[in-house]
């Protein structure tokens, strides 16, 4: 049966709120360029971090540890990441590009006619997917459990109405897709299904609902579940257990796979270099419809 730990339900309001009021007031401020504003948050963020204190959460000048030498960028040169399995030292700068991956797997797989996150926060990555080169003739939909992340996503989304941007609410403790009528959708999720710690096998039946064919690829930290490729591994089983972070996707997207008739093309595991090292992403892709045949 599907779950969640009340403090992982209510976490994001506030995570996002914060980051609403920032971006609220630099739109106030006048920026309008979509880009330029969220760049613009992940440069704050690299040097400033939420805390929580008794009015709630604040932003507060990151107090980076001794061995964490801070560089000429007034952050440190390196962080410690992990890859596959494995510890690893890697550049402070380099992250993963969910949104690269997407719009290179639309050039290959699609068109489609929706592009859809669930727990998209206030849609970063749908944004990114947009001006990073993604379609113009299609809708983006970004479905989030927060009233925070949705307000703070429509609030972004209206400064470019060519975008075709809609945000909703939407809870993976009760599914709906209603919204996205579509023919061919694309659904992605990003450490969003993190949160809840037991899924339903019930949800990919949904998820498989929002067109007549759906690809959905998950960027999801399950790697633990399936094998243990080292030390991070461990941790990261370890620090999943303790956060009450979800222990079960593999086993219900196994099981919805065989309930619900999806392809699965693709597995691989703890190939992200995270910020968190004990929290890597790995990525799963399945298919529903004719397409999957
Ligand atoms: C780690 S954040 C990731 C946000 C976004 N995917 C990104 O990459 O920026 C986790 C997101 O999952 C959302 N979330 C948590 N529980 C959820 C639920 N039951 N249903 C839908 N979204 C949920 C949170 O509100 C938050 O926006």
């Amino acid at each position: 049966m599907a779950g969640q730990a009340p403090l992982c339900r209510a976490f994001y309001e506030q995570a996002w709120c914060i980051r609403a009021d920032h971006l609220h007031e630099m739109i106030a401020a006048g920026e309008t360029n979509i880009p330029r504003l969220l760049r613009r948050l992940e440069a704050f963020e690299r040097k400033f971090r939420v805390m929580a204190s008794s009015e709630g959460p604040r932003f507060e000048r990151t107090a980076w540890p001794k061995e964490m030498e801070v560089g000429p960028a007034g952050v440190p040169l390196l962080r410690p990441s992990s890859f596959r399995g494995n510890g690893a030292l890697v550049p402070f700068h380099a992250s993963d590009n969910v949104a690269n991956f997407i719009v290179d797997y639309i050039d290959e797989a699609g068109p489609f006619d929706a592009i859809v996150e669930l727990g998209c926060g206030y849609g970063r990555n749908l944004f990114d997917i947009y001006y990073g080169g993604g379609p113009q003739n299609c809708r983006y939909y970004g479905g989030e459990l927060t009233a925070s992340g949705v307000a703070a996503g429509s609030e972004i989304a209206a400064l470019d109405p060519a975008m075709k941007a809609k945000f909703f609410s939407f809870d993976y403790l009760d599914p709906v897709l209603d919204i996205v009528p579509a023919e061919r959708a694309l659904v992605f999720t990003v450490h969003s299904i993190e949160q809840v710690c037991q899924i339903d096998a019930q949800l990919f039946a949904v998820i498989a609902g929002a067109g007549s064919h759906v690809d959905c690829v998950h960027f999801e930290p399950f790697g633990f579940q399936l094998a243990e490729l080292g030390p991070a591994t461990r941790e990261h089983r370890s620090q999943a257990i303790e956060n009450s972070w979800n222990l079960n996707f593999a086993a219900a997207l196994q099981e919805a796979q065989q309930k619900h008739n999806l392809r699965i093309s693709c597995v691989v595991t703890e190939t992200s270099l995270p910020l968190d090292p004990h929290n890597p992403t790995s990525l799963a892709i399945w298919h529903s419809g004719e397409k999957a045949a």
